[in-house]
């Protein structure tokens, strides 16, 4: 309206005349059409992109209570750790029990610093860690396919953890000893594929939160990236990813690795089994076929470290 009236003013004012009123008009519309077209398209591919990126960072394997055909992203799935069960809340865009009232800075700040809108800590059980090292472009796809999805009215449910591990408040102690805000450069001087596949490995996929072992206070011991833990997340032993030719995967070619992460499969035909499936199915089978082959990429290129686990 604000436009048409401008333009009236400037035809009172000036000798432009009618045709050259309308043939502004029509300009004007023309580019506010395509302005709106091209809002749409960057709109509909970051929502692509925000759904691949969210299915490889396994953001519904913890959110939904799968085992009890709980809502999307309603929370509610347990969580077992030595420390006690954790639950993950519920992440739909719901503005009372979900986080609909957060703004972008509020979702980067939770997944760079672990930091909750209100100031107060996150347990890393909520894999931080890891997506600290996403791009804020990438973060903020997730956000916006979250954003599209139905918002649930369910409250969360409290965590049950063992004292002294329910003292949020020695959240910042553990940080300091065990967390590096990222984004932090990955796989430097390595190739381009490589880097790729350290970004969807260490950043995006967080392989490592199961697959390194952990500390007394849950930190994850870089030394041994990979090699193996006996504490997963259902208590089962994850196996080692190095490419160790005894303990590790040393003997799986490039091709073994893409099919088990596009279709769940072992290189003898078996189904992977238990939460490794859930990381594949609706995770990284939904990844392009480059990306799977980065990530091969990546695993090969690792130090192989012996560590039976
Ligand atoms: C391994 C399980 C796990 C995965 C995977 C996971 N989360 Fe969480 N998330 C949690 C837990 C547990 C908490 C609660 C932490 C706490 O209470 O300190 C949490 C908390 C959150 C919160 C804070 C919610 C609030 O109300 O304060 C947000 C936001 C969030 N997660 C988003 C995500 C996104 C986005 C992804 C995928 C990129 C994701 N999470 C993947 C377990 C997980
Ligand atoms: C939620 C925990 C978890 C995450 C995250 C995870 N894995 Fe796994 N992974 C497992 C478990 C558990 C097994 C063992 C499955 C079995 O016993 O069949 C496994 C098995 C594997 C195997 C087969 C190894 C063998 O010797 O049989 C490979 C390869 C693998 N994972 C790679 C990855 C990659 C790459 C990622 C990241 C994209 C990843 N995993 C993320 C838990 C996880």
């Amino acid at each position: 309206m604000r436009i048409v009236s401008e333009l009236d003013e400037i035809a009172i004012s000036s000798p432009i005349g009618s045709t050259g009123r309308a043939l502004a008009l029509a300009a004007t519309a023309l580019a506010a059409f395509l302005g709106l077209a091209a809002s749409a398209m960057a709109q509909s591919e970051m929502l692509e992109r925000g759904a691949v990126l969210f299915a490889a960072a396994g953001c519904a394997n913890c959110h939904t209570d799968r085992k009890n055909q709980g809502p999307l992203l309603a929370g509610g799935r347990s969580l077992i750790t030595p420390f006690g069960t954790f639950y993950a809340p519920n992440i739909t865009p719901h503005p009372e029990f979900g986080i609909g009232a957060w703004s972008d800075e509020d979702f980067i700040r939770a997944l760079r610093e672990g930091v909750a809108p209100d100031g107060s800590h996150y347990f890393p059980s909520f894999p931080y860690t890891s997506y600290t090292n996403m791009t804020d472009e990438d973060m903020l796809a997730i956000k916006a396919y979250i954003f599209s999805l139905e918002p649930v009215a369910q409250e969360s449910r409290p965590h049950e953890l063992d004292f002294p591990y329910d003292q949020r408040w020695a959240l910042p102690f553990w940080k300091w000893l065990h967390f590096e805000p990222g984004p932090k450069p990955l796989a430097e001087g390595q190739p381009d594929e490589v880097r790729r596949g350290a970004y969807l490995v260490e950043a995006v996929s967080h392989c490592g939160e199961c697959h390194t072992p952990r500390g007394r206070l849950g930190g994850l011991d870089r030394s041994m990236w990979l090699a193996g833990s006996s504490d997963g997340a259902e208590g089962e032993k994850v196996p080692n990813i190095t490419p160790d030719a005894e303990t590790g995967i040393g003997d799986w070619s490039a091709d073994d690795i893409t099919f088990l992460l596009s279709m769940g499969l072992l290189p003898d035909g078996d189904v992977v089994g238990s939460t490794m499936w859930e990381v594949v199915s609706d995770g990284t089978d939904q990844l392009s076929a480059e990306d799977q082959e980065a990530i091969a990429a990546y695993l090969m290129a690792l130090p192989p470290i012996e560590h039976r686990p």
